[in-house]
């Protein structure tokens, strides 16, 4: 993997200090004008919204309101495949916590949290306390849907982390009530390198799955955005890339390995970086049985509060599970997932539905030679050695 390295990057040196931090980067400074700062910053937690958009909208909510807003850093990375975010929390959490005073500033806030995962509380308990910041620390559940933002105004608010559904969104109506600024940790990180006038809209942080001699291989790097996908991840004998994580697409390895990591890079193959997974698929897998794994997990996530959920989306992973094995198959079952997946699309309350079905999709496209040895009743993979990371019980 030739990841090139970048100067005062986000994973800094691996001191999570006060001292360290300081150091590194400096005072912060006064910003006078964050959203104009963060200008093409987009989001790092999945959907990848403009930053300065969603600082705007907060900032005339609470206004409005006539009651101070609320910011809310997602650190909880309920995601499997990712760690991009807990590694982060660990090496930089005085990043994290900059850029939220920034965002709290520009937003007009009286109240900040930072929700995270179990494992990064300890640390970031001790780079609150050592730099006395006034940041409520919550922690979240290691379910798929505790980081959806609705869900973690939800937990927030001390009641169970489902999502309520979009149709007031928490920008407006989030945290007690009050106008909500939700971004992921990553994004914060971005807007304190920014303040300091680092270039820090120009690359990711992503987390890496590739074939090992023991196993699969995972790590955290961060790569500019215009770097080819085949120099940032090592491709040897893949067949596939999933690209964006389990709400992601999977990219056949040949037209993987040109693409760059940017949103028009990515777009002609169907593809976006999401929550910045980058798994290459080796070629002795089923791409059919990892993904079905994967569906099957995604299923069973949902609360089951909505139609998709409840009928769709199970109805695709069970389908998807007799296509993952060689057949003969039920006759119309490809075309029944297919109609199955396409129902749910746009319907949830939230995007589970659509980034579940999207991975899908994206299987049935690029693992269409399998499916038709599957039909023929053979599986071509050699080894069934599971390479995706799902929860225990779901494979
Ligand atoms: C099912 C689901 C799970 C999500 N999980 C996370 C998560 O773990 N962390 C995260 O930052 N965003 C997650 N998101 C995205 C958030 O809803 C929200 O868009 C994001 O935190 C906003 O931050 P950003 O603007 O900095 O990207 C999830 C979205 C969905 C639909
Ligand atoms: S779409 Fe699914 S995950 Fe989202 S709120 Fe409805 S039931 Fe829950």
């Amino acid at each position: 993997m030739t990841a090139p390295p970048l100067a005062r990057g986000l994973l800094g040196a691996g001191d999570p200090s006060l001292a360290a931090h300081r150091a590194a980067h400096g005072p912060l400074p006064a910003v006078p004008d964050l959203a104009v700062l963060a200008g093409d910053l987009t989001g790092r937690g999945g959907a990848g919204f403009p930053v300065a958009r969603k600082l705007r909208g907060v900032a005339e909510a609470a206004r409005a309101a006539g009651t101070p807003a609320v910011v809310v850093g997602n650190g909880g990375e309920g995601e499997p495949a990712a760690a991009k975010d807990a590694v982060l929390l660990d090496r930089s959490p005085h990043l994290v916590l900059d850029g939220l005073a920034l965002a709290a500033r520009a937003v007009g806030a009286d109240t900040v949290v930072l929700a995270a995962g179990r494992r990064s509380l300890p640390g970031l308990q001790r780079a609150v306390a050592e730099r006395g910041a006034p940041v409520r620390l919550v922690e979240l559940t290691d379910r798929f849907l505790a980081g959806e933002e609705t869900a973690l105004v939800a937990a927030v608010d001390g009641g169970p982390p489902l999502p309520r559904g979009r149709a007031v969104p928490v920008w407006r109506r989030g945290v007690q009530g009050r106008p909500t600024l939700v971004h992921n940790v990553e994004t914060l990180a971005r807007l304190a390198l920014l303040a300091r006038g680092g270039p820090a809209t120009t690359s990711t942080l992503v987390t890496r799955h590739v074939p090992g001699r023991h196993g699969p291989v995972v790590d955290v790097a961060e790569v500019p955005l215009t770097a080819r996908l085949g120099d940032v991840l090592a491709l040897g004998d893949a067949q596939a890339v999933l690209v964006g994580g389990y709400h992601g697409s999977w990219v056949p390895a040949r037209a993987a390995a040109g693409l760059t990591l940017t949103r028009d890079g990515l777009a002609p193959a169907g593809a976006a970086l999401g929550a910045g997974v980058l798994a290459a698929l080796p070629a002795d897998r089923c791409g059919l049985r990892e993904t079905s794994a994967v569906v099957s997990y995604l299923a069973a996530e949902s609360a089951g509060q909505c139609g998709p959920c409840l009928n769709g989306l199970p109805r695709a992973a069970a389908g998807l599970e007799l296509l993952a094995r060689p057949g003969p198959h039920p006759p119309g079952l490809l075309a029944d997932v297919h109609r199955w997946a396409g129902l749910v699309v746009g319907r949830g309350a939230c995007a589970h539905p659509d980034g579940s079905v999207r991975l899908v999709t994206s299987a049935l496209r690029v693992f269409a030679d399998e499916l038709a040895a599957h039909a023929a009743g053979r599986c071509t993979a050699t080894s069934h050695a599971p390479f995706l990371p799902v929860p225990a019980g779901a494979r």
